[in-house]
């Protein structure tokens, strides 16, 4: 914007336009001449001129009908007439018809030279009006072009969208909103959520979304039922300009599919492992009738051989009970029979049982309570809790280490500690632990056997007797797994 503005000087005298050209370009301006109406249109159509001073009275063109054409041709570019006296009449006239403003001749400097300046700005300001508008336009335009993209997008979507403004009620949707929530009538935006969906836990946590309890790089994930379909909700708050919730967008998917898949998939790995260990077990005692010589007395090679089948026939077995009893727990089956408990005795019983296996790997196996009431407990499930928690604690320590077990009253609950100063689970891996199969990948417990699924019948049987585990752990300091079970109270 910094360029010279630039003034064409029309007039048939050779000492105006040499006048002019002298004194404006000694102030700053760009100056070109021409001798008539002709040359100066010419010009006018090769240059971009800011302004054009004009003498009327000229040959092969008059003044006025110069100013005739560029009025019309070019209306942006003020001009100012040059007259002498006995032409101001006409000089008024002219500006009538679009002239700017006039000068007489003999010019008087100053007079002359405010004219120009106040033209030229004039002309810069208008300039810089007409650009602002133009960009405004432009603005307007992708504006326009990007809400209809969004717009395409997001009708076009298999998921349902829903946004709400500050009072939850509904500002936007799409048309898979409509057949996910299986509305098929219109429905006016706004309109109140519960219109489109009532669900009280989804309410909720747009609610908890509005007043800001949730940062506004998290979404919280999940899952409701809205008639027969079963959809996985996504919410976030949304920002308004000023940083604070304007109000929350959902993106609804229908997971249907993948629900029934699962089951497929679970009802197929019960079956399974169901059909595997009736001929698994029948292989056993015929193996067990084998190592005990009730069919007569073996080699040791054979002896040996046989054992090592039989452990192998054991983990195998171990595994498919496992996996029946995550079908199970999942079925909501495995707590069978509820009875007041001694859990310390349990305990107990469990640590005795594996100080055998501590003792090999050189690991300091504790046990110590106080305070115990009894819980309403399956027995046999407590055992498998601790089976589960010590062998981990064992498996995953190096040679050396320190497995403490600890349970003590703890209000209306006891707390249950096994801790251990194992190699520890990074924070990356602790929320996925108690996941079906999930193991961690550890270059030093690489050698430990297992399925990934103790971890998932621990927290499953755990919740079954209405109690909570928890897990603390640091990398090579160690894991503590802590359980809260509620007690009998009278
Ligand atoms: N005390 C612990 N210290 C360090 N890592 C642990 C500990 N307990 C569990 N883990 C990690 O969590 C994973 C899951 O444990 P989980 O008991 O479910 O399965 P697993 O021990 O691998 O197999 P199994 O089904 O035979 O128990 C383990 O593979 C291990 O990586
Ligand atoms: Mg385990």
């Amino acid at each position: 914007m910094n360029e010279k503005t630039k003034i064409l000087v029309v007039d048939d005298e050779r000492v105006v336009r040499d006048g002019c050209h002298r004194v404006l370009t000694g102030k700053g301006y760009e100056v070109l001449t021409a001798e008539n109406g002709r040359q100066a249109l010419d010009l006018l159509a090769g240059e971009v001129i800011d302004m054009i001073l004009l003498d009327l009275k000229m040959p092969v063109m008059s003044g006025e009908e110069m100013l005739g054409i560029t009025t019309e041709k070019y209306p942006n570019i003020p001009v100012i007439i040059i007259t002498g006296h006995g032409t101001v009449d006409t000089a008024v006239e002219c500006m009538k018809n679009g002239a700017y403003d006039f000068i007489t001749k003999p010019f008087q400097m100053d007079q002359f030279l405010l004219t120009i300046t106040r033209a030229a700005e004039k002309r810069k300001l208008e300039q810089r009006a007409r650009q602002f508008e133009e960009e405004n336009i432009r603005n307007l335009y992708d504006l326009n072009l990007e809400k209809s993209r969004l717009k395409t997008i997001i009708n076009r979507m298999a998921n349902g969208v829903m946004v709400t403004n500050r009072n939850l009620e509904v500002v936007l949707h799409n048309p898979a909103l409509m057949r996910l929530a299986e509305i098929s009538s219109e429905v006016e935006n706004p309109a109140p959520v519960t219109e489109i969906i009532d669900d009280k836990s989804l309410i909720k946590t747009l609610e908890q979304i509005q007043s800001g309890e949730i940062p506004d790089n998290e979404s919280i994930s999940q899952e409701i039922q809205v008639g027969k379909n079963i959809l996985r909700a996504i919410s976030a708050p949304a920002l308004g300009p000023d940083k604070n919730v304007a109000g929350t967008v959902t993106v609804l998917e229908d997971i249907a599919a993948f629900k029934q898949l699962d089951q497929m998939k679970s009802d197929f790995v019960n079956m399974v492992a169901h059909e595997l260990r009736s001929p698994l077990v029948s292989i056993r005692q015929l193996n067990s009738v084998l190592v005990e010589g009730l069919a007569g007395p073996l080699e040791e090679k054979q002896q040996d051989f046989v054992n090592r089948g039989m452990n192998k026939i054991d983990g195998l077995l171990e595994l498919i009970n496992d996996l029946l009893d995550v079908a199970k727990i999942e079925a909501g089956k495995y707590v069978q029979r509820q009875v007041p408990t001694d859990i310390g005795k349990i305990i107990e019983e469990t640590v005795a049982l594996m100080e055998e296996r501590a003792k090999e790997k050189g690991i300091d196996l504790t046990y110590s309570c106080n305070d115990l009431k009894p819980v309403q407990a399956d027995p046999k499930n407590i055992e498998e809790i601790f089976n589960n928690l010590i062998s981990n604690a064992i498996n995953y320590s190096p040679e050396g280490g320190r497995v403490t077990v600890t349970a003590q009253g703890f209000g209306e609950n006891m707390e249950i500690r096994v801790e251990d100063t194992g190699v520890g689970i990074s924070p990356e891996e602790l929320p996925k632990i108690f996941d079906k199969f999930y193991r961690v990948k550890h270059p030093k417990t690489r050698e430990v056997v297992g399925t990934g699924l103790g971890l998932a019948i621990v927290k499953g049987v755990v919740e079954a007797h209405h109690g909570t585990i928890d897990v603390e752990s640091v990398v090579d300091k160690g894991t503590t797994f802590r359980i809260l079970l509620p007690v009998i109270t009278q």
